[in-house]
Parts: C-alpha cells; structure tokens; sequence
C-alpha cells in the first residue's frame, strides 16, 4: 500500500477531467481502476487484509461512500490517508461509474479459516443477540450477507477490515453508520471477531 498510487490515480482523473462530457468521465474512469486495483485488487477482488474488496458491491453503498470520502465525513485513518485525495477529484458521474463497474464485477468465493468462531457468528448474524437488543445482521445485509439495496455487501470481505469497521462505528469517523453504531453497541470483542470471520467465510 503506497500513497503514491494514490497521487497516481488523481493525476489518471484529473487528464480525464480536463476533457468535457461524459463520455470523457467514463475513459478516465476506465484508466482510473487500474489505480484502484493495486490497492483494491484485480476487478475489486482485495488479497489484502486491511483493504476492502469492491467487487460485486452495492452501486448505491459504493456512491455513498465515495461522496462520503469527498466531503471527508467518513475519515478513519487510511480513508484519509487513501481515499480522501483521489475522491476530492471525482464527478458525481465518475463516481456512478466506479459504483457501475464495481456491482457488475464477479466476487470471489469466501475464505473458511476458523471454523469454530464462525458457527458462533453464523448464530450471531441469522438470529441476532435477543436478550441483548442486538437484531440479525441479515435482516439489513441479506441472508447471505450479499447486501440489498443501502446496505453493503459483506460476504467474503476480510475478517480484518470487517472487524475494524465495527471498531470504527463506535468512534465518529463514520457518521453514516449510526445504525450499525446502535446495532452493535452491547456487543463483546469476542463477538464482533466471530461475525467478522462468519461474512468473510461468506
Ligand atoms: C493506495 C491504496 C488505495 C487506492 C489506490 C484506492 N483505495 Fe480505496 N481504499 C483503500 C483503503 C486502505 C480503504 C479502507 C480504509 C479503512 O476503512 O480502513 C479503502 C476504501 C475504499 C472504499 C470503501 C469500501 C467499503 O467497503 O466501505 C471504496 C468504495 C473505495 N476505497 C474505492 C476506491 C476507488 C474507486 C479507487 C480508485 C479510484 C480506490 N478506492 C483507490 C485504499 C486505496
Ligand atoms: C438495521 C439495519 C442493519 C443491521 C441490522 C445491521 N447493519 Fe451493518 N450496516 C447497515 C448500514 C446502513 C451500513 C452502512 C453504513 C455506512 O454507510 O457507513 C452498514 C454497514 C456495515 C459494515 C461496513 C461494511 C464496509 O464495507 O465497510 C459492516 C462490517 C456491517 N454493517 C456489519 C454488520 C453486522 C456484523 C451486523 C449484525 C451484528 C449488522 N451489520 C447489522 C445496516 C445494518
């Protein structure tokens, strides 16, 4: 991961930006995700632990976020880091087209790797934690964590980016994610890991 790519993919959309129209926005978008890739992985399939796959998510989570990094309201870290210089660039017709390419490329497969801990967040995630307020995860992101309209997509991302966000959720570097602040409020360390390594086995 280098903030040099980063630098690299602003300068591929500002060429493209310089031309008008939006046949102009949709070629800088076409040479911008080779950028994207080296962080975000070949069609948005991430073989990183900390950076979050795109392929096959929700065109209108991808568009939230996007403008979520521009206005610089979602601001963890490595968003800033990352994701707040090459969206400071982005039209909204660019950023429809990154969500475009993203939700039409093909997800890989989850990977298994604790199998005990994700029986326990497979519980977690179907039936929710009752006596603890805490619903089913799949009543918002779908019965196989494939996401349905403004919820993302959460199978097969990594347990670790997955497991930071629900960190991050408790702090105000995602104030879109109040639901999920709520939702996930009398929830233990022990059990957000469980439903981490239960999506990315997805
Ligand atoms: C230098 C590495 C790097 C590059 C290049 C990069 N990203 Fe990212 N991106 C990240 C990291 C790291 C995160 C997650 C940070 C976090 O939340 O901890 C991220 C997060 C995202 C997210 C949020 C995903 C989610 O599940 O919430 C989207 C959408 C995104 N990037 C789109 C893009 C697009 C589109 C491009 C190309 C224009 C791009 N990124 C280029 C590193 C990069
Ligand atoms: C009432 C609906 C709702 C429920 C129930 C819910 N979520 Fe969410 N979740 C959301 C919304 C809305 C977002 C998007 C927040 C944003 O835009 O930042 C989200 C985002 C997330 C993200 C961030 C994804 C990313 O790519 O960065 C994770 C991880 C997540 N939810 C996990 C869970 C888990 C695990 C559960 C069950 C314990 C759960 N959610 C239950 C609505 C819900």
């Amino acid at each position: 991961m280098n903030k040099l790519l980063a630098l690299a993919a602003a300068a591929a959309l500002t060429t493209g930006a310089q031309a008008q129209g939006s046949k102009a926005e949709l070629d800088a978008v076409q040479r911008a995700v080779h950028v994207c890739a080296s962080c975000h992985g070949e069609n948005g399939n991430s073989s990183k632990a900390l950076i979050p796959s795109l392929a096959g998510q929700l065109r209108e989570y991808t568009i939230r976020q996007l403008k979520d990094f521009r206005s610089q309201s979602r601001s963890e870290t490595d968003i800033q880091a990352y994701m707040w210089g090459i969206s400071a660039l982005l039209s909204d017709e660019q950023i429809e087209g990154f969500a475009d390419y993203y939700a039409a490329q093909k997800p890989a497969a989850g990977k298994s790797t604790h199998s005990k801990l994700e029986a326990e967040g497979k519980a977690i995630y179907e039936k929710g934690l009752p006596a603890k307020g805490v619903l089913p995860c799949k009543q918002c992101h779908g019965d196989n964590a494939e996401g349905a309209a403004g919820f993302p997509r959460l199978a097969g991302q990594r347990a670790d980016y997955v497991y930071k966000q629900l960190q991050a959720f408790r702090t105000p570097l995602r104030p879109h994610g109040v639901v999920m602040r709520n939702e996930i409020a009398a929830m233990t360390p022990q059990q957000l890991k469980a439903v981490a390594a239960y999506v990315q086995s997805r």
